[in-house]
């Protein structure tokens, strides 16, 4: 053991608050949305669902976030599905639409301290008259957002504490200040604008224009590779990394969080990291999956699993709050890795250390440099108020990768601090919260139930007069807006429907498609039987589809493929193998009206396809080849109303 000791680096590093300390602490968040990253969550049974939330939310719990940061829908596609606006059509306000109100809710009923952040990802159509672009109309676009924020307060008793720009897409320095403006007139000075969700350029324009830089409170760039610019210092503002992680949530995601959480202070100067995204709950195999702080995917089985970057959350998180201080320290520890040490100002001390090595802590993006970490001794030394320290809690990760023998946030004995400074030996690829805080937990909690494929035989026949969400379970639209509806006039069989309900291509951030379309199931269905009472309200070329084997969604829902069965309000149908319906398969005459309800049924076994128009056969023997499993999906031609009824799938 001697020899061991010796060849380990020794280093001390200075704790010590007498010159004053560093940035204040704003706090560790997680993105719902950006988008529709939230969908299946919603639709968990109690007491699963509250026992996902108390993991992300509650303080000394879990994650115990922070901050969370929630898209405002606008109607487009926003990486894993469209969030719906609270306003589709200019006269039209609900704020009753998607899962984002409850969410803020649920996060609040358990840490009513949360800072709450609303970003748009797209805009409805309208926000742009006809562009393709937010920025025309400076005033339309701060009346929808601050609309928005407005809203959360009146429907929901939300206090929205920041409002974003345009995610990771062009800023305009008039409509930030008029936006500033316009909150400030509606006496909502209290709302801080972040700028801009993308890469650090806005600070280049705040230091020219001390209007622009008087109405930003946040500069906020995204994966910035725990590093700042030097425009972005200048401009004296609270620096944040508004988005961040972006990783598949295994060891190596873990790996990232960690990293980046002290890091982005260490070599960034800033004080918050929020985190893409909160909760894994979508469809796995769209873009991106599992790239949340735990997964939560399963609304049919309640499994769920909190996975270990929730427990490196927590080692920040359940230590330090907004409004702490970060101490002035270097933090780079000289066997590689870094450490933070944060203040409340009143004595008591959070020092958080970790020592990632480079391949167990990749991150999405950008690129990491090489660096090379190794075991080592670190003795610390506390002075001015926290040289009376004697005692402080230790909490440790280990992340294990290949030996398996990981150990996540558990809690080890005291460290004594003897006359001011201790030591410790840090091996690599761990995690240490040392704290005068005794307040830590890690809760044992129940097993949730096992994982359990999406059921092979599901019906939904929309039934319900006061739906707790806008959504029908477990559908996931990815171009257009699928909403609960009632047909007041109905005679009876369809009062109660689902509605597409964009009429317009919203003002994009991903590409969108040309159709509407809305997911359901299990992406290994080879074999699918989809039936649906479908009603074109589009006159002359309105069209609705079903569909299975779907094979895309998400930013890639353009690139859709499997196959597709069409009814036109002309009368005629189609067979497709695509979504763009370039791909046909089959086509001819079928009478079907706009206006009227029909019944559609699409039947796929092996490699032949077969259609049903109210019971009877349409169409038969259509060879059907590439994708071989998939999805299955109703949607629409276009852009325009239409309704769906009696929706059942039954796979084999
Ligand atoms: C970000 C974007 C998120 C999500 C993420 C995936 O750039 O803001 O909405 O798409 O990338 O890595
Ligand atoms: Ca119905």
């Amino acid at each position: 053991p001697g020899v061991w000791a010796a060849a380990l680096s020794t280093a001390t590093y200075v704790l010590d608050d007498a010159g004053g300390l560093g940035r204040q602490f704003d706090g560790i968040g997680a993105v719902s949305g950006g988008g529709a990253t939230s969908r299946l969550l919603v639709n968990y049974q109690e007491p699963y669902r509250s026992q996902i939330l108390d993991y992300l939310f509650k303080p000394n719990f879990g994650a115990s976030l922070h901050i969370l940061k929630v898209e405002i829908g606008g109607d487009g596609q926003s990486t894993d599905g469209t969030e719906p606006s609270h306003m589709h059509y200019e006269n039209d306000e609900n704020y009753f639409r998607g899962y984002e109100w409850w969410l803020m809710k649920e996060a609040k009923k358990r840490n009513p301290k949360i800072k709450l952040i609303g970003l748009p990802w797209t805009f409805p159509a309208w926000i742009g008259r006809g562009e393709n672009w937010p920025y025309d109309y400076p005033d339309v676009t701060a009346y929808y957002v601050i609309s928005w924020i407005l809203g959360a307060k009146q429907y929901h008793d939300l206090d929205i504490d920041y409002i974003g720009i345009w995610n990771e897409r062009a800023f305009s320095s008039k409509y930030i200040k008029v936006l500033r403006q316009s909150l400030d007139r509606l006496g909502l000075r209290n709302v801080g604008i972040i700028a801009a969700d993308g890469d650090w350029n806005v600070s280049k324009e705040m230091i020219v224009d001390p209007y622009l830089n008087d109405a930003v409170e946040v500069v906020g760039a995204h994966y910035p590779g725990t590093k700042t610019v030097p425009n972005a210092l200048l401009t004296k503002k609270k620096l944040w990394s508004s988005e961040d992680y972006s990783t598949f949530n295994d060891e190596v995601g873990a790996g990232c969080w960690a990293r980046i959480l002290n890091q982005n202070y260490v070599n960034g100067n800033m004080t918050s990291t929020i985190a893409w995204n909160l909760v894994a709950s979508y469809y796995e195999q769209l873009p991106f999956g599992r790239c949340g702080l735990m997964t939560a995917q399963e609304p049919w089985s309640g499994h769920y699993e909190v996975d270990a970057p929730i427990w490196i959350t927590a080692h920040t998180t359940q230590f330090t709050q907004p409004g702490w201080s970060y101490l002035q320290v270097d933090g780079h520890l000289e066997g590689g890795g870094s450490f933070v040490a944060l203040t409340d100002g009143l004595g008591n001390l959070t020092i958080i250390i970790e020592t990632m090595t480079h391949n167990h802590s990749q991150c999405i993006r950008p690129p990491l440099p090489h660096f090379s970490v190794t075991p080592q001794r670190a003795t610390f030394y506390l002075k001015g108020s926290f040289y009376m320290v004697e005692t402080l809690q230790v909490w440790h990760s280990r992340l294990g990768f290949e030996s398996g023998n990981s150990s996540l946030f558990e809690q080890l004995h005291p460290v004594k601090v003897w006359k001011g400074s201790f030591s410790l030996d840090l091996n690599v690829d761990e995690v240490y919260t040392l704290t005068t805080l005794k307040t830590g937990q890690k809760c044992g909690c129940p097993e949730p139930p096992p994982p359990q494929p999406f059921p092979s035989n599901y019906k939904d026949d929309f039934n319900i007069r006061n739906p707790p969400f806008s959504e029908a379970p477990n559908f996931a639209d990815q171009t257009g807006v699928f909403e609960y509806f009632i047909n007041a006039s109905d005679p009876g069989d369809h009062v109660f429907t689902l509605r597409q309900v964009v009429v317009q291509q919203p003002i994009t951030w991903a590409s969108d498609a040309d159709q509407t379309i809305s997911l359901i199931g299990n992406f290994q269905w080879m074999n699918v039987t989809v039936t649906c009472d479908i009603y074109i309200e589009k006159q002359r070329d309105g069209g609705v589809f079903i569909a299975g084997r779907v094979d895309n969604g998400g930013i890639y829902v353009r690139r859709t493929k499997g196959v597709f069965f069409w009814v036109f309000a002309d009368g005629t149908y189609r067979v497709t193998g695509d979504l763009a319906g370039e791909e046909i398969l089959m086509k001819g005459l079928s009478g079907v009206r706009d206006n009227t309800w029909h019944t559609l049924t699409l039947n796929i076994q092996g490699t032949s396809a077969s259609g049903l128009l109210n019971g009877y056969p349409l169409w038969e023997n259509v060879t059907v080849s590439k994708p071989s499993n998939g999805w299955a999906a109703i949607g629409t031609r276009s852009f325009e109303f239409a309704q769906f009824d009696n929706f059942h799938v039954e796979a084999s």
